[in-house]
Formats: C-alpha cells, structure tokens, sequence
C-alpha cells in the first residue's frame, strides 16, 4: 500500500512511518513542521511534504495514496490551556479535511484518537462510554473523532478511529511527563509533579501504539472505534521516583507544584475489542521506561537543542511561578 501519515514528523507518526515501510508499504509523510515536529525524524525511505491538513489543497498536493493515518495533531494539555484555537484547527478541522479527502477518493482513514476523550473514569472503559473530556485538547480530540463517525455515518466512509493510552518511549518532545521528567533529572533540573503526584495514567510502549494501529489499519472493521491501553497504570510519582532511580538524580529535584486545572484523575481503558483481533501490547512498563531513559541520556545531541527558543518561553509561562511558589 501507499500510505499518507499525517504528523509523520512527530512522536508516534514517525515511529508509526518507520514501522510501515520495515512491512514494505510505501509512505508519504504530510507534515506542518509545528515546534514539535522535527523533520529529521521523518524516515529517508518516506517521500515527505510539507502541508497543513487543515487545509485542502496541501492534502490533495500529496497526490494519490490507499490509505491515510491520521497523526497529526496539536497534542499537548497544558499547552491546550494556555491557548485552545490551533487545537480546534488542527484537531477538528484536520480531521474533517481528512475524512472528507478519503471520502471523495474511496479510501480508508484510521484516526488516531486518545483515551482521553473519555474524560477521567473509576474503571476501565470500554469504546461505547460517553465522551466526557475535561481539557481543550481533549475536548478538540473528541470534536475530530465526531466528524470522523458522523462521516461514517452520513456518507458511508471507510474510517476506523483508534483511541491509545499514555504513549512513551524515544523522540518524544520533552513537554509530556516521562520525557520531560528524564531530561530535567538528567540536567539537575527540578521534576515538576502537579498536585498530590496520585493522578493515574495507562502506559503504552510506542511500538506496542503503532502495532495498535497497524492492526486497525489492516483489518478493522470500517466504522469502528478500538481503544489500545497499555494495561500498565501507574500513579505520577510513581513514575517520577523510577526516572530518579534510574538517572540517579538527587531526589530533591522532585517537587511538589501547583496543581493542572481540570486535571483528570485516572484513565484506564477496556482493549479488549482490539486484543480479539489479536493485538496485545508486548512491552513491560519497567523495561519500556528503563530503555527510553537510557534513550534520553545517550541522545543529548537530539533533545538538548529543542530545549531553547520557544520552548523556553513555554517553560517559563507553564513552570516559572509554579516552581516559585
Ligand atoms: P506530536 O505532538 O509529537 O506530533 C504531532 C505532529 O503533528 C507534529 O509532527 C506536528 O508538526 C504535526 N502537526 C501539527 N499540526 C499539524 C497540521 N495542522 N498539519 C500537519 N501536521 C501537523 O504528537 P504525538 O504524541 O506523536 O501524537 C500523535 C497522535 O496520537 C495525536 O493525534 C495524539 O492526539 C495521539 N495520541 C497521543 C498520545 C501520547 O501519549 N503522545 C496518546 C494517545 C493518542
Ligand atoms: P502528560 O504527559 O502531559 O500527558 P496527559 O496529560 O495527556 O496524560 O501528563 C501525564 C501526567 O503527568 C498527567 O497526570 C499530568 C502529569 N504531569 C506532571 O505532574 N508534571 C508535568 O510537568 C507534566 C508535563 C505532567
């Protein structure tokens, strides 16, 4: 197959790139090069464009494909909350450019959606539970995944959406916890844990996302939402004593800061719709989380440049007054 990954230059899509010409298919990677995409994780083997899929004329310059795997996305919650509209453009606007693209040219779109668009829950949830989310990017997540099924519903399209948990391992942009918890412990920067550090989240190895995703773009049923948790929850600071451990930082960098607005509890999903067509996720957390540690430490050459520019400001506006106070 010639495949459109959307978001190719970022965390997942390019993992996701990588994994799909190793099977032989063809890639084209459609990316806006935002601050968290990085050009030079795109595979050499892909043919890359640079676009916006929120616009129509950059989807239909990358020319004909089989399929399209829909990445991209403004993916961060606390950037959601300093500043929701580029998430609503890319998140909702993206993905009705999307479906409606694979609706006039007859081809399969899987969506990469979140657990998040679930809101927090006391127990895992199967793809049938309300959506509920608490946050701007989730609720732009949400926003997407409902154009998506409303296209499938009203113009018969061939779309799948996958929903995957807490997502980590190498080249993740270092403003989502695992990465940016490894880097600061490595540089003798604080660990910003937000609140009472007892939030829960579902960690996903990467590889084990895009097997995930491979799996529905490859034989889910058309119109079906799957779920993918890691089946491995583990509360924040649980999360943030182990990268200490395992940096061996002082564990005094850890801190206590004010807590995310809206923030939710505990995320835990029901797989076992996707596990029936025989998925299921083969990385431990401890060896995932022990070997994307020792990622970070041996690519400085990769994050350490990142960690300038506007992600400074960002650092500042997000941690500045928290780490103060
Ligand atoms: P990321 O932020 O690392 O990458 C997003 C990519 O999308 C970047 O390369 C960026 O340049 C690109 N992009 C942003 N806006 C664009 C636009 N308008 N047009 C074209 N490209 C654009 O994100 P990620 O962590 O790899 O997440 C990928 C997808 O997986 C997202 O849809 C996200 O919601 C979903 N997801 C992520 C996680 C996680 O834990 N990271 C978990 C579940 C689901
Ligand atoms: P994050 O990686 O932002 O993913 P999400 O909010 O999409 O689940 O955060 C994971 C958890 O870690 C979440 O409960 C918020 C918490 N967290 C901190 O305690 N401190 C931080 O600096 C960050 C970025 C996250």
């Amino acid at each position: 197959m010639r495949v459109l990954v959307t978001g190719g230059a970022g965390f997942i899509g390019s993992h996701f790139a990588e994994r799909l010409l190793a099977d032989g298919d063809e890639v084209v990677v459609l990316d806006k090069l935002t601050y968290a995409g990085n050009e030079a994780s795109v595979p050499h083997a892909a043919e890359f464009h640079r676009g916006d899929v929120a616009l129509r004329e950059d989807v239909e310059a990358v020319g004909g494909v089989d399929a399209i795997v829909n990445f991209a996305a403004e993916s961060h919650v606390d950037r959601s909350i300093l500043g929701p509209t580029e998430f609503v453009r890319t998140d909702v606007l993206g993905a009705l450019v999307l479906v409606q693209h694979a609706h006039e040219r007859g081809i399969r779109l899987v969506h990469v959606s979140t657990d998040e668009v679930y809101g927090d829950v006391t127990a895992a949830v199967r793809e049938d539970a309300p959506l509920r989310p608490s946050s701007p990017y989730s609720a732009s997540k949400a926003g997407g995944d409902l154009q998506v099924l409303a296209a499938v519903r009203t113009f018969g399209v061939d779309a799948c959406i996958t929903r995957g948990s807490n997502t980590y391992g190498p080249r993740q942009y270092p403003e989502k916890l695992i990465p940016l918890f490894a880097t600061n412990a490595l540089d003798g920067q604080p660990l910003p844990l937000y609140g009472d550090g007892r939030q829960v989240r579902d960690w996903l190895h990467v590889q084990d996302h895009c097997a995930a995703i491979e799996v529905v773009l490859r034989s889910g049923a058309p119109g079906e939402v799957y779920n993918a948790g890691g089946g491995d929850e583990r509360e924040n600071r649980e999360v943030a004593d182990r990268i200490l451990e395992l940096t061996g930082a002082d564990p005094s960098l850890l801190r206590s800061v004010e807590d995310r607005p809206g923030h939710d509890r505990r995320y835990a999903l029901d797989s076992s719709k996707l596990r029936a067509l025989g998925w299921r996720p083969e990385r431990r957390f401890e060896d995932g989380l022990a070997e994307t540690v020792a990622w970070y430490r041996d690519n400085r050459a990769w994050w350490e440049p990142l960690k300038s520019g506007e992600y400074r400001a960002f650092y500042e506006r997000q941690y500045a007054e928290r780490l103060r106070s």
